[in-house]
């Protein structure tokens, strides 16, 4: 019986548009966008997907500087012995491993990356229809960031980052994407509120200076000035005649992490003490005097991942059916 079948195959680009746009046509298929660096072919054998590498530079063949650039994305029901059965063979495991419960990176004999894919998860439904995969199966596209690290722009299903977001107060000193943060920011726009009431605004945080002194207006905001990128969330001065505004603006927040989560970027909450500080680094208007921070990074030690057990009050006790 084969180990695995070739899921996808990754193509490294410049512009995953045009270079989507080529296949497709190529292949009489369709291109559908993932995300801005994710541009994933579907065609009925195996799908390709352009994903953007920062400063690409296109191959030399058969000879020169430059290496040929692609990986495979091998489908595998069993990661644990799929991985043992590679190492057997002749491959090698990788260093860094983005999401190890959901993916292995391994090195073929010859130093080639392929990952080993769990996709026995239901796939996003825009997807799965495009590529007219199985029932079955769960498409991860790792896009590569500068340094060749794999995570930025992971695809990741609501569940997975529901499982996966945990408070990280420790970031890996690397820049998040643009477009990623504004993703994240856009979650917590579209969140819903009390009579579409949006309490909210948020001042997006990046400048390290500027993150060190944000660090100083509670004495658990520590973790904000090692943050890749802080959110901070203004809330208004008077609550309306519901009192609704805590609540809101709990939404939002929870819609950001868990949008961070879904990018494989990790999140903190940090309360304001010191809310004169914060108004003089923020220059926030004197109608608003609530703000809670979120600060935000890749996880420095271990990437997100599903926690299975989770430091929390039993399923049982929290939850009451029909009446307390
Ligand atoms: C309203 C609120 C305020 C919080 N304030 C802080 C804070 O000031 N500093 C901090 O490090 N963590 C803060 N946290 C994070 C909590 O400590 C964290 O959610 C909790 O320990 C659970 O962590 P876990 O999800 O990693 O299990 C806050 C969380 C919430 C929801």
């Amino acid at each position: 019986m084969a180990l695995a079948r070739l899921g996808q195959i990754c193509l490294d680009c410049e512009d995953p548009a045009s270079l989507a746009a080529f296949w497709a046509r190529l292949l009489g298929a369709e291109a559908v966008p993932v995300n801005d660096d994710v541009v994933v072919v579907g065609n009925k054998g195996t799908p390709v997907a352009a994903v953007r590498v920062p400063g690409y530079q296109p191959p030399t063949w058969p000879d020169g500087a430059m290496p040929k650039q692609l990986h495979l994305d091998l489908s595998v029901s069993d990661l644990d012995a799929a991985e043992a059965e590679a190492i057997r063979l002749g491959a090698r495991r990788a260093g860094e491993q983005p999401h190890p419960g959901r993916w292995r990176v391994m090195l073929d004999p010859a130093g080639h990356p392929f990952c080993l894919c769990d996709w026995s998860q239901p796939l996003p439904r825009l997807v799965r229809e495009t590529l007219q995969v199985d029932g079955a199966g769960w498409l991860a596209i790792a896009a590569e960031n500068e340094q060749g690290e794999a995570g930025v722009g992971t695809v990741m299903q609501m569940w997975e980052a529901i499982e996966s977001r945990r408070n990280v107060r420790v970031f890996a000193d690397r820049p998040i994407p643009a477009a990623d943060l504004d993703q994240v920011l856009e979650a917590g726009r579209r969140s819903p509120s009390s009579q579409t009431w949006q309490p909210w605004d948020f001042i997006l945080v990046t400048d390290r200076g500027q993150l060190r002194e944000l660090a100083k207006v509670w004495r658990g905001a520590g973790h904000v000035a090692g943050s890749a990128a802080t959110i901070v969330v203004i809330g208004p001065a008077v609550d309306n005649e519901f009192r609704r505004a805590q609540f809101d603006l709990g939404q939002a927040t929870m819609a950001m992490t868990l949008a961070a989560a879904g990018l494989g970027i990790g999140s903190c909450h940090a309360g304001v003490a010191d809310m004169q500080l914060a108004r003089d680094l923020l220059g926030f208007p004197g109608d608003r005097d609530w703000a809670f921070l979120i600060s935000l990074g890749y996880p420095a030690g271990r990437p997100l991942a599903p926690i299975r057990n989770p430091d929390r009050r039993p399923f049982g006790e929290v939850v009451h059916r029909g009446r307390w």
